[in-house]
């Protein structure tokens, strides 16, 4: 009898993530990874230009990373996590809190950016519960994206996915998010940021003693297009929040780990926010693990002498320490490897490329922060539904180059081992896209 191949056997049995499966075509088979190249299976490599859904930050199969990975799973591969602990998750811990200089001190594991985020919404409400106050709104940014579990969903509502989960969304007020971009004109930018921090206050003033928290993507929200905006507009965000003791939620699922420049986006605009929610980047994109860590005065809000006060959460494989030891591993290469320096190249190579890209004239949003590049390609719709994403997704391929459009949005972020040349090669090929489909 033949042998079924693998995307028979895909085709069969698999259903994948964010896919018409009826209308998509068969998925492409990846056999192996090093660096910033993927192999397919008939051979063919791609430079991988999304670190593959943003998660991989040093290169594929790091072999410091594959090693602590072995070396843990010899050793401890899981234990649960409540009434016991172990030093992968202990010392990652303290690693973390160390780069919040403190400031942020109480680290809660859990498995993804979504329950990252599930989890620091409820930190939220039961913080004002335990001081017994009922607060149940939260505030978030139009466009916003934060995961796709109910609470996730409910604070990115707006991001255009999620119709069919309204039933199971709770309450959410919206703020506009003020976009930037590099040749916008100042004072339309400030004009939008005042829109945005007054549809804030009218929020803040309607609901005063209702709102729970509040939840941005500092600088850049991925999802919605790589919209970016300036650390002015999060500096203004944070006072006021901060001046009503309302708790902000950064949500640096993707924005952490270098992305924007900076160890983490808020850094750059010297706000210190009362939760932060991290996965992605965390593990060097080996392994699904995520924190969210808050200020130790939230964290004291949940102790009590029984178990009311307590926060109900927790997943099996809660700081799961294959997961904590890729992480440590990974923390480890931003020294030895300096990666903040090769991203602040990267940067450099983005700027000076977008700006010479030929149609600057034209309406394309050119937009940097960091490590992530971002453009409009000229279209005739906007958004996800636009057929310019699979015509350039389509275009690229066949270049060996792995671009995955958010519409017409056309974005690079690659791994922070890409080099100059194959960084130049994926903005060379974007050139050609521009003058050939554009
Ligand atoms: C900003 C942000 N938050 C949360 C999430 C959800 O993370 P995950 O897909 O790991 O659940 C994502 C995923 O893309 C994200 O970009």
């Amino acid at each position: 009898m033949k042998k079924e191949s693998i995307i028979d056997l895909d085709r069969k049995h698999v259903w994948h993530p964010y896919t018409q499966e009826l209308t998509a075509p068969p998925p492409m088979e990846i056999v192996k990874a090093k660096g910033a190249w993927l192999t397919a299976a008939d051979g063919k490599q791609y430079l991988d230009l999304i670190s593959s859904w943003w998660v991989n930050l040093h290169g594929h199969a790091h072999p410091l990373i594959a090693q602590a990975i072995a070396e843990q799973a010899a050793r401890l591969e899981q234990v649960i996590f409540a009434g016991f602990t172990h030093a992968p998750a202990v010392r990652l811990a303290k690693q973390l809190t160390d780069l919040f200089q403190g400031k942020l001190s109480r680290v809660f594991y859990s498995d993804d950016g979504s329950t990252a985020v599930e989890v620091a919404l409820k930190m939220a409400l039961q913080f004002w519960q335990n001081k017994g106050e009922d607060r149940t709104r939260f505030i978030a940014f139009e466009g916003g994206y934060h995961g796709d579990t109910a609470g996730a969903m409910s604070a990115g509502k707006s991001s255009g996915f999620f119709d069919a989960f309204k039933p199971m969304m709770f309450q959410v007020d919206l703020a506009p998010f003020p976009q930037t971009w590099l040749n916008r004109d100042v004072s339309e930018i400030e004009a939008d940021e005042k829109n945005s921090l007054d549809a804030l206050d009218a929020l803040l003033e309607k609901h005063e003693g209702k709102i729970a928290g509040a939840i941005i993507e500092p600088l850049v929200q991925g999802a919605s297009g790589m919209k970016m905006c300036r650390p002015e507009f999060l500096q203004k965000l944070y006072g006021r929040l901060n001046a009503l003791g309302i708790p902000l939620i950064l949500d640096e699922v993707m924005t952490g780990f270098g992305r924007t420049g900076k160890m983490f986006a808020h850094q750059k605009a010297d706000v210190t926010p009362d939760i932060i929610c991290l996965s992605k980047g965390l593990t060097g994109g080996f392994l699904p693990l995520s924190v969210t860590i808050c200020k130790e005065e939230l964290y004291k809000s949940f102790l009590g002498e029984n178990f009311a006060k307590a926060l109900a959460h927790g997943h099996s494989f809660t700081a799961n320490p294959l997961g904590c030891a890729a992480a440590l591993a990974s923390l480890d290469l931003f020294e030895t490897e300096n990666t903040l320096a090769r991203i602040t190249e990267i940067e450099k190579i983005h700027l000076e490329r977008i700006t010479a890209l030929p149609i600057h004239s034209k309406n394309i949003k050119p937009r940097v922060c960091g490590t992530i590049a971002a453009l409009d390609f000229p279209s005739e719709k906007e958004g996800y539904c636009s057929e310019t994403g699979p015509k350039l997704k389509n275009f690229f391929m066949e270049k060996g180059l792995m671009i995955r459009p958010l519409g017409n949005v056309l974005y690079l972020l690659p791994p922070y081992c890409i080099t100059d040349k194959e960084l130049h090669q994926a903005w060379d090929a974007i050139n050609d896209g521009l003058s050939q489909l554009s």
